[in-house]
């Protein structure tokens, strides 16, 4: 028998590399955060709100307010993550919102608007300032964050999901243009995860049985789950993986969408 290779506890993948990441105070952006902390990255955090992180500032980890639906705003973020760390090899963005529920005649313009900017506006802003500092540096990765919404429609979430889509579409897009730069372009899209955004959900409780009654692991994610999956696809063993569209979600888009036979038959 050959001699076992121990598996290393913290693998430290991520090991002197500056991580970008939006959202970086909220559920699962700050549950990634720490995740990266702990495999040896430094992380510039911007969000709209500090919410706790205060206490946890740090020589790896730098906070700065940042509204990332500003075009201006995510490029001086940007310039400003450069100028802190010195460079920049992993740009995430999670930040976002799904707005007011309601169809597309009920929706304000500006809301609409609002919402294109904030989550799929802002990974435009910042992917093109971002990549171009990546190729100089000889390459680096760039993880989104959709969801399941931006894979089909939900009903009363059409900004949301009109966005969402948007952002799988766009990372398509730059992974093509960039692969021959080094530079890698993927997405996460995340099912149902307990975090701030979907705390009202569990107030409902008709729509919340539902809600896990449609997911064939039958709970909620803690967002550590989904984040081990962002940093999977930011870290080298993702190699030679680009353009893809990589869903963690209990099971929920595995299913066609027709009744649960096993309940009722
Ligand atoms: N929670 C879920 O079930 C779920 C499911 C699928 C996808 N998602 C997506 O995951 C990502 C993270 O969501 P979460 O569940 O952690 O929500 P969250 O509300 O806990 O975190 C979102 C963060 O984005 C920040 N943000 C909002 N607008 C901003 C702006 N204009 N500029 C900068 N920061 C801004 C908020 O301050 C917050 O810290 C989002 O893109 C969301 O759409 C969430």
């Amino acid at each position: 028998m050959g001699s076992i290779v121990p598996v290393p506890i913290t693998p430290q993948r991520f090991a002197g590399k500056i991580v970008f990441l939006t959202g970086g105070t909220g559920g699962l952006g700050a549950a990634t955060c720490e995740l990266f902390l702990a495999e040896g990255a430094s992380v510039f955090v911007v969000d709209l709100h500090a919410h706790d992180i205060a206490s946890k500032l740090s020589k790896t980890l730098h906070f700065q307010k940042c509204d990332v639906s500003d075009p201006v705003a995510c490029e001086e973020a940007v310039r400003a993550c450069v100028a802190h760390f010195g460079r920049l090899d992993v740009l995430i963005n999670c930040a976002g919102r799904v707005g007011p529920v309601t169809d597309v005649p009920g929706m304000p313009v500006e809301e609409f608007q609002k919402l294109i900017g904030l989550n799929l506006g802002s990974v435009f802003y910042l992917s093109r300032v971002a990549i171009p500092q990546m190729i100089k540096q000889g390459g680096g990765a760039v993880v989104s964050i959709a969801s399941t919404s931006g894979l089909a429609g939900d009903y009363g979430l059409c900004a949301y999901n009109a966005a969402k889509a948007g952002v799988i579409n766009l990372s398509r897009a730059m992974a093509c243009d960039h692969a021959k730069d080094g530079v890698r372009v993927n997405v996460v899209c995340p099912g149902y995860m307990i975090t701030p955004m979907s705390a009202a959900f569990e107030t409902q409780p008709d729509m919340y049985a539902d809600l896990l009654d449609g997911i064939p692991q039958g709970r909620g994610c803690d967002p550590k789950e989904v984040g081990r999956a962002v940093l999977w696809l930011a870290s080298d063993e993702a190699s030679f993986t680009t353009g893809t569209t990589l869903v963690v979600d209990g099971g929920w888009g595995a299913r066609s969408g027709a009744p649960k036979f096993t309940k009722y038959m």
